[in-house]
């Protein structure tokens, strides 16, 4: 199984950014440690950061070519203002799971409305940045069951 994990803007930033809020991990080590339990369930990972809009459309428009079976996605930002990111996951039809690192329902207004969660298969937000790895095993024994 082939996993693509995006994450957006600002999330290479991690280890230094907000640490109260979102930790002290890096996003090497969190692409690391995502490998390490990929390797271990048996699920090919591949990490993709940008703090560009367009750029993460473009990596969701060519995950079915590169026959990803499943998105795992931290749009960031983005979560509450894309209708571009949107549009690219729903318009490529893979099962895609969006993760925050931070509860956002616990945080300010607009960062309660996510413009992905309706068409999300699964959702992992507020258990830090151990959500990644929580996602990528629900993911994988999800798309085993189904
Ligand atoms: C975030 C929450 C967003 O509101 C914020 O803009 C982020 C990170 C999270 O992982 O908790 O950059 O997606």
């Amino acid at each position: 199984m082939k996993v693509l994990v995006i994450q957006g803007p600002n999330l290479n930033l991690l280890g230094e950014r907000e640490e109260e809020l979102y930790g002290g991990a890096t996003l090497e080590e969190i692409n690391f440690e995502l490998e390490e339990v990929g390797k271990q369930l048996g699920v090919e990972v591949f990490s993709f950061q940008s703090n560009h809009e367009g750029e993460i459309v473009d990596v969701i428009q060519g995950a079915p070519v590169e026959e990803y079976e499943a998105i795992i996605i931290n749009p960031a930002a983005y979560t509450h203002t894309s209708v571009a990111i949107r549009d690219a996951l729903l318009a490529v039809r893979l099962p895609y799971y969006e993760v925050h690192i931070s509860n956002i329902f616990a945080r300010e207004e607009f960062r309660q409305r996510s413009l992905i969660s309706d068409g999300a298969s699964g959702i992992v937000t507020g258990f830090g940045t151990v959500g990644y790895t929580l996602a990528l095993q629900g993911v994988s024994r999800h798309l085993d069951i189904q």
